[in-house]
This record gives structure tokens, C-alpha cells and sequence, in this order.
């Protein structure tokens, strides 16, 4: 019966690290030992296009020698257009030699990063794929404003890792006006408008109504990634918020913004505890961030969310939509699976938040009936954190049977 369990328990978590490994392709060491690629690998590291290359599965990376680099850096382009540029080389599909030499009726269609940068409009982030007569492969962006000819043809396959990454080389730069165009400093990037038109209307009239725009703003300049609630879970999150005392508000919406730059890369490659621009002192206001797959997800303990889209992604400013709204152990109960957190109590009894407690609780009950209250107005919260709770559970199951076995 235990070897029973053990062999169950055993079976999944040798799948998880088999998947792991095949996942683990490094696009800078797969291009270290072609130096004619030395400069497009280069370049994929400084506007860390390689990070994010690195963390997805089903991939094709399409480089260019050298020389095609040249052409392209002569045109003297900001590193925030040349990511843009050679966002267009990477498709969210995988095409190896076979593959590309087949394509459906002749002709084909793949979105590139760049469809993902949040800077393409319309259908400017494809690329056509094109079966050419005489067995030649032709790469057109779709928006290039070249209709007949391709833009540039397959030349050779670099590494095939059927269906999770292909490398394969192309004669040109894949290029098209809407990734030339000029991108403007990201520090002039209007942010609250900019989740006002991408989704994020809620929160973005929130920042406004509490003044907090200026506390983002100043950290623009050296960094700053923003995790904004879809409208949709904001709004149904509002009578809770408005049962918060301001001070408590503003650390809530500050709770939703690192004060350094992460790409979704980053974000996937650099796993663990994240400080908040409300984190100062002993209030920790921290999450977890965590990878699951090609997802990411926002761990605080209370809920668990994830990033369903890219609003900016570029150096020094990155503004990313999660299904949730971000809630912090500090404000709202933990999930059953850690033990309850106390000291805001004891910070209480010291510090005299006399102000806060009237706001919350008038006729001065005892600290434990606040205590019962959350429990039941944050009902939803703690439904919600019954995921997070057998995630922890799994995770104890796996550390044991490592344990075990090694
Ligand atoms: C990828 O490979 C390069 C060159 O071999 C190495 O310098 C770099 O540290 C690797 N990156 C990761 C994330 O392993
Ligand atoms: C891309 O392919 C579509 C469908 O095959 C076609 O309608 C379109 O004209 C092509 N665009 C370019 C630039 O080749
Ligand atoms: C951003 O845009 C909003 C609305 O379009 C405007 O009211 C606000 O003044 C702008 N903020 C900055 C810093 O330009
Ligand atoms: C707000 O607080 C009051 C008093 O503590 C409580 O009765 C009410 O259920 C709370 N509402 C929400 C939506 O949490
Ligand atoms: C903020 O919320 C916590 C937890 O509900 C509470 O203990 C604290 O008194 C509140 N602080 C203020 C300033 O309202």
C-alpha cells in the first residue's frame, strides 16, 4: 500500500522533471558556437529578448548572420526599436526545416513577440511564410509594405528541438514600419492612460482618485513594473476596498508595483519574494512571484493571480494585467495553510493606531471580534485561497517524496 503511493507519487514528479530539462534550452549557448551569429545573439541578450526566448516552449528563433546585422545597426535605431525589430524574429510556433518547407496551401501566417510587446497595433506583429517556387521559403511581415516579394528567405536550420525550440537562419532583417517607428522614451509614457485604454480603467481611476500618481511616476525614472487588475475584478473588489481605511488604501494600491524593471522574462526566470512599492520597515507587503510553465502567477499568500497580458514591456517600464486583485497578508487573512498572522496586533497594542481603529471598529470591541469580522466580510478571499492551500499541499507531497527518494 505505501509502495503503492510512493510509485503514484513517484511517477508525476519524474514527468515534471523530464519536462523541466527538455525545457531548458539557452538561446545564447545554442548561438555561442556560431560566431557569425555574435551580433544578433548580442542583441537578443541587452533588450533581453534571450530571457524571454528561454522561457517558452514552442519557439522559432529565425537569426541573421553578421552582416544583415550590420545593415540594420547603420540605421541607427534606438535599442527600444531594435527590440522591436527583432521581437518580429521570434514566432510563438514552431517551424523547423520540414515544416517550413510544407506549409499549408503555399502560405502561412505566425504571430511574432512582437504581436506580444504591446506596441504592435493591428496586424502589424505577424509574418507571412510563403512556399516560393524553386523549394525556397520567403519571410514577409505582414504591414512590411511589400506585397510581392519577401523580405527575406530561409538559409540553413540552426538546432531543431521538435516542437519546443527551432533555430534557423534567414537571409535579411525582417523589418516593417510599425517596428521602425519611433518609440518615444517609456518615461514619457502617460502610464494612467495607458491602462485606461488597454483594460485597466478601474485601476487607473483609482491611482488618480488617491493622488498616488506621483508615487509611480517618480519611481518611471529608474525603473518600475506595474500589475494592474483587469476591470472586471477591481470592480467586484470595491465594497471591500472602500471598507479600508485611506491609509490602508493607498498601501493596497501601492501593493500592485515593484520599483524596479522586470520583463515578462524576468519575471518568469526570477522566481521568489518581491518587495512592493508599499513594502517600508517591518510592513513587509511582499508576494511571491512564480512561473507555471509559459504562465505567471503572483503569490501573496491570500490569492493567487495571474498575468493575463502585456500593456508595456520596455526598458525602464513594464505594466502587466492579472485576473486578481493583489491582496496582502498585512490587509486581508492568509490562506488556513500558514499560520495566522498576529503582529499586526501587537503593532497595534505599541505603535497607538488609535485612528486607524476607529475607522475599522467604533464602539472600541476587542482586537478578536475585528479579528471574526474579517474573517467573514473576506469570504470570497478565503474561497478563493483553497487553490493556493493544495498547491502548498502538492508541494509538501513532492518535497516528501524527493525526501525520500534522495
Ligand atoms: C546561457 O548561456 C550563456 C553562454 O553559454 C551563459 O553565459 C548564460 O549564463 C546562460 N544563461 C542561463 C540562464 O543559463
Ligand atoms: C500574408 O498572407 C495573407 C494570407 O495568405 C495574404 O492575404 C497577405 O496579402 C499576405 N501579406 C503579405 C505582406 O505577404
Ligand atoms: C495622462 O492622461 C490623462 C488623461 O488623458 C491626463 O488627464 C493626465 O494629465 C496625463 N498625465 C500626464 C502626467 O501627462
Ligand atoms: C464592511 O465593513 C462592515 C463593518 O465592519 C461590514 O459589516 C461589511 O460586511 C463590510 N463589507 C464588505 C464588503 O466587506
Ligand atoms: C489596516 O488594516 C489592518 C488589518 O485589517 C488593521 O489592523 C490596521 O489597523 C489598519 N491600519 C490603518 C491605518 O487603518
Amino acid at each position: 500500500m505505501k509502495q503503492r503511493i510512493f510509485i503514484s507519487g513517484l511517477l508525476p514528479l519524474l514527468l515534471l522533471l523530464s519536462a523541466a530539462t527538455a525545457d531548458a534550452h539557452n538561446i545564447t549557448h545554442i548561438l555561442a558556437g556560431h560566431p557569425e551569429f555574435s551580433t544578433f545573439s548580442h542583441y537578443l541578450t541587452v533588450t533581453h529578448l534571450a530571457a524571454e526566448i528561454n522561457h517558452r516552449r514552442t519557439i522559432t528563433v529565425c537569426a541573421v548572420d553578421n552582416a544583415a546585422m550590420n545593415d540594420l545597426l547603420s540605421k541607427h535605431f534606438s535599442l527600444d526599436t531594435i527590440k522591436n525589430i527583432l521581437s518580429l524574429h521570434v514566432f510563438a510556433d514552431y517551424f523547423g526545416a520540414a515544416k517550413l518547407h510544407r506549409v499549408a496551401k503555399g502560405s502561412t501566417t505566425t504571430s511574432s513577440l512582437f504581436q506580444a510587446t504591446g506596441e504592435a497595433a493591428g496586424t502589424s506583429g505577424y509574418v507571412n511564410i510563403t512556399d516560393i517556387k524553386g523549394g525556397k521559403v520567403g519571410f514577409t511581415p505582414v504591414d512590411s509594405g511589400s506585397d510581392d516579394q519577401p523580405v527575406a528567405t530561409f538559409v540553413k536550420s540552426i538546432i531543431e528541438e521538435p516542437y519546443v525550440i527551432s533555430v534557423i537562419q534567414i537571409s535579411h532583417v525582417l523589418s516593417s514600419p510599425e517596428a521602425e517607428a519611433p518609440t518615444g522614451s517609456p518615461t514619457d509614457v502617460n502610464v494612467t492612460s495607458l491602462m485606461t485604454n488597454q483594460g485597466c480603467k478601474a485601476f487607473s481611476d483609482l491611482i488618480i482618485a488617491h493622488g498616488d500618481v506621483e508615487t509611480f511616476t517618480q519611481n518611471l525614472q529608474t525603473g518600475l513594473t506595474i500589475f494592474c487588475p483587469e476591470d472586471e475584478a477591481l470592480k467586484s473588489f470595491m465594497p471591500r476596498f472602500k471598507n479600508l481605511s485611506a491609509d490602508n488604501q493607498t498601501s493596497l494600491i501601492l501593493y500592485h508595483a515593484i520599483s524596479f524593471y522586470n520583463s515578462l522574462g524576468m519575471l518568469r526566470a526570477g522566481n521568489g519574494l518581491m518587495n512592493t512599492l508599499a513594502s517600508e520597515g517591518a510592513k513587509h507587503f511582499d508576494f511571491t512571484v512564480q512561473n507555471d510553465g509559459d504562465d505567471v502567477t503572483i503569490e501573496t499568500k491570500v490569492i493567487t493571480a495571474k498575468i493575463t497580458g502585456t500593456l508595456i514591456d520596455r526598458d525602464p517600464l513594464a505594466v502587466f494585467k492579472v485576473d486578481k486583485v493583489l491582496l496582502p497578508t498585512e490587509l486581508f487573512k492568509a490562506a488556513p495553510a500558514s499560520p495566522a498572522p498576529k503582529p499586526s496586533k501587537s503593532k497595534k497594542a505599541s505603535a497607538g493606531d488609535a485612528d486607524s481603529d476607529a475607522d475599522a471598529e467604533s464602539p472600541g470591541p476587542s482586537d478578536d471580534d475585528t479579528a471574526a469580522d474579517e474573517d467573514s466580510t473576506n469570504g470570497g478571499g478565503r474561497i478563493r485561497t483553497g487553490g493556493g492551500f493544495s498547491v502548498s499541499v502538492c508541494f509538501a507531497l513532492l518535497v516528501g517524496i524527493l525526501t525520500a527518494v534522495f
